[in-house]
């Protein structure tokens, strides 16, 4: 059984094709990033006309990949939000498009349980494929958009144990990256200049919001903020390498210590982490490192914006028959639980 999906709500134009629930066969993922880069953040108009532009020769790339023809697909998965309006419509209006011509399901899928569905994948032309995850779960979800610790205790069934109060994790990576001039996207960019630096040269505060699972970076934010006027008003080079350290060391050790004592509250054993932010490579061997819960983290192409994702929690709702009408709009700001 061969599932279409879309995933349009930012910046990357993407379609994946997955066989029997897991199997991914193909994802293709046309990013703007380059065209982005030089507004220092998503331009939404910008995005959405990137969109019309690529959605057609990403859906034909994806069949092409996958050696399979429209009339094999049997359901259409797309992303209807939460994401930037003007570009969720360009998925959901291909979507409908392909569902109506074909007489096939279209599924409505959040782009948040997507992040959390691709720990479900794997690649179709893997001998093994690797045991799924099981429920009850916690699922830590870091995202550029969002920051947030859900119990999940079957499929789509999610509880939210806390949220950021201000900044998403990855929100914090973008704009401490922008205050030590580095270009975006700022994720990735911390990264490699923290490899360099010492996470202890500098002690950034850690906001514990003790007795909630909430989360807030602002406050870190501004920590950083004000070393570097500090810096700048000695005349000192900034030690972006040792500042991007502390600043990564700070934001993970805050998202690995709540989740593991929401993972122990709740009884479960197993932990899925998902998001851009999971492509973290200190975050990954946090997690990792221990053994006390089974991690599940994708594979580092499908922790950021794909659809290959969207197909997994799309699948996941077709099998409840959680089909969606042609009458469905966009929710740019949807809510997972
Ligand atoms: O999930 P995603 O691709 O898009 C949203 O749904 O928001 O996440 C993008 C976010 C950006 O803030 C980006 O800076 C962050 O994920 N990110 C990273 C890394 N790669 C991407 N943050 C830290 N380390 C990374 N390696
Ligand atoms: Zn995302």
């Amino acid at each position: 059984m061969y599932l279409l999906a879309l995933e349009t709500s930012c910046d990357e134009t993407a379609c994946a094709i997955l066989k029997d629930g897991r199997a991914l066969v193909t994802s293709v993922v046309a990013s703007q990033m380059d065209i982005h880069a030089r507004y220092g953040g998503v331009f939404p108009e910008v995005a959405s006309r990137q969109h019309v532009l690529s959605i057609t020769p990403v859906i034909a790339q994806a069949l092409s990949n996958a050696g399979i023809t429209l009339n094999d697909v049997e359901a259409i998965a797309v992303t209807r939000g939460p994401g930037l309006p003007g570009s969720l419509v360009v998925g959901l209006n291909a979507a409908k498009g392909l569902a109506l011509g074909l007489g096939k399901p279209l599924i409505g899928v959040n782009h948040l349980e997507g992040h959390i569905y691709s720990a479900w994948l794997y690649e179709a032309v893997e001998q093994n494929p690797p045991p799924e995850p099981q429920f009850p779960l916690v699922a830590l979800l870091v995202s550029g958009g969002h920051t947030e610790l859900n119990l999940m205790r079957g499929h789509l069934d999610y509880q939210r144990l806390g949220a950021t109060l201000d900044d998403a994790a990855g929100e914090a990576f973008d704009k401490v990256a922008r205050l030590l001039k580095l270009p975006y996207p700022g994720g990735p960019m911390i990264e490699k200049e923290a490899r360099n630096g010492n996470p202890a040269a500098f002690d950034f505060p850690r906001a514990w919001l003790e007795g909630t699972y909430n989360f807030s970076f602002s406050g870190l934010k501004t920590a950083v903020l004000r070393e570097v006027r500090r810096l700048e008003a000695e005349g000192r080079v900034l030690p972006v390498a040792d500042l991007a350290a502390s600043f990564q060391a700070a934001v993970i050790e805050v998202l690995y210590v709540k989740t593991m004592q929401a993972a122990r509250q709740y009884g479960v054993r197993e932990i899925v982490v998902g998001g851009g932010v999971s492509a973290n490579a200190a975050l990954r061997q946090a997690f990792l490192r221990q053994n006390e819960f089974k991690v599940h983290i994708p594979p580092l192409k499908y922790c950021t914006d794909n659809a290959a994702m969207v197909a997994a929690a799309g699948y996941a709702r077709f099998r409840m028959g959680q089909v969606s009408g042609m009458e469905i709009d966009v929710l740019p700001t949807w809510p997972l639980s």
